[in-house]
């Protein structure tokens, strides 16, 4: 995070708080997020896009499942993003802190009944169609309550994107969205178009995450346009916003920085600039709009650790145990995410050995860590791991019955629990 520093007593602090002292009062393992550092981002996104993006409106949504909280929700709210959810879970929250349900975006394959009624009692600014059952969903909803829904429809844009199988998204076999090649994108818009049931507001796509080129964005911008582009012509429909979705890299472990936000925008500007030049003037060029979740979040939040004890394998392995693992952070177990780890107290003593970090779970692939340099560290002391802002807490389960930890938001002036520690009674009063 950005207000992270090494103290004059060389222990790390965040937002001048003793990351020590946090943990002793909170208990770990403890995931603190910096107020800052989100702000930041946001600000960041906004201005990169106001600066390098000229070609229409733009709406920047935060997309909740890389973390959302009651406290993260105003904050985006208050930065003046919008909200990108996929559940009634998630759209709870946002009711909760009365975001505003104009700047909302319901995600997802397979929304159920209960939640499209949510989503239109409350009045979702757009549902995101993304296959022919929902569609039937939404429609048969629709005509009950007498509502007319935005919604923008989900293209697989067939576009091939650079990172792990598990997060790529837009290609033609993927679960998400109408396919474009075989025609049942230009099915679905004149089905709803035609029905005059829903209000079409536009098309999106979402090509993958943590992805570092512009290429994917720029050919699912392309190839929404021309989409659009074929249904004004043949239905005289045009789109009212556009997505590329979400997805943007962060800064990897290993020191590589990600790509800027100003290139993102840029890459934007371009494909619409090239896009709208071969396109009728009087058409308005949509409202553009973006999606993302880990480059607002990831390195704002910490995931500290207290170490409970060491073993040298016969073969020469050191394993350092932390009191979280796999459940807290499935990433290194699922798409074999790396993260890198600090010593809280001796945070500049030099590295003297390689340790392999592993959970307290009952399973051999907990490991946070498979290799990483760092002073001999002994039971008891913590150990920090930057760039766990996102998509870690979202995914984290009561594994082994462990209750889930607490988290925290920080900043100069406060710590605010953003979500207790689980407790035995949380896990037991399901039962
Ligand atoms: N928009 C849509 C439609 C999405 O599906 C996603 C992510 C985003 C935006 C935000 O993407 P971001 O900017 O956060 O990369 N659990 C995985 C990530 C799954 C992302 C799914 N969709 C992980 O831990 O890496």
């Amino acid at each position: 995070p950005d207000s992270m520093e090494v103290a004059a007593d060389n222990t790390l602090h965040i937002a001048e708080h003793a990351i020590t002292e946090l943990a002793e009062r909170y208990g770990t393992p403890l995931y603190i997020f910096d107020r800052a550092t989100i702000t930041r981002a946001c600000q960041r996104y906004r201005q990169a896009f106001q600066e390098q993006y000229h070609a229409s409106p733009v709406h920047i949504l935060y997309a909740s499942k890389a973390y959302i909280s009651p406290l993260i929700a105003q904050l985006v709210a208050e930065q003046g993003l919008g909200l990108d959810v996929v559940s009634g879970g998630e759209l709870l929250v946002a009711k909760r802190v009365g975001f505003p349900m104009e700047a909302i975006s319901f995600h997802g394959n397979n929304k159920s009944e209960a939640e499209l009624r949510l989503a239109l009692q409350l009045g979702v600014g757009r549902i995101v169609l993304d296959n022919w059952h929902e569609l039937e969903r939404l429609t048969r909803i629709a005509q009950e309550s007498g509502q007319r829904p935005g919604v923008l429809l989900r293209v697989a844009p067939e576009v091939e994107t650079d990172t792990h199988r598990y997060l790529q998204t837009g290609h033609a076999s993927s679960k998400f969205g109408f396919p474009l090649g075989n025609g049942e994108a230009q099915a679905a818009i004149e089905c709803i178009v035609r029905e005059g049931i829903l209000h079409l507001r536009g098309l999106h796509a979402h090509t993958g995450t943590m992805l570092r080129e512009v290429r994917p964005y720029q050919e699912a911008l392309e190839r929404l346009l021309a989409l659009a582009v074929q249904m004004y012509t043949s239905l005289h429909w045009w789109p009212e916003e556009i997505s590329p979705g979400g997805g943007w890299a962060v800064d990897t472990p290993e020191g590589e920085a990600a790509p800027s936000v100003e290139l993102l925008a840029q890459a934007c500007q371009q494909a619409m600039e090239r896009s709208l030049a071969s396109i009728e003037a009087s058409l308005p060029a949509p409202t553009l709009i973006v999606e993302p979740g880990r480059s607002i979040i990831a390195r704002a939040g910490v995931a500290v650790y207290r170490v409970g004890a060491r073993k040298v394998t016969p073969g020469g392995i050191t394993y350092l145990f932390v009191d979280g693992g796999m459940a807290d952070n499935i990433r290194p177990a699922l798409y074999g995410a790396h993260y890198t780890a600090l010593s809280v107290a001796a945070v500049s003593r030099e590295a003297e050995e390689s340790v392999c970090v592993s959970g307290r779970y009952c399973e051999s692939g907990d490991m946070l860590i498979e290799n990483v340099a760092l002073p001999r560290m002994q039971e008891g002391e913590l150990l920090l791991l930057p760039t766990s802002g996102a998509y870690c807490l979202p995914m984290a389960s009561n594994y082994n019955l462990v209750p889930r930890p607490a988290v925290i938001l920080v900043d100069k002036q406060q710590v605010q629990v953003m979500e207790r520690r689980e407790t035995y009674e949380d896990i037991l009063a399901r039962y």
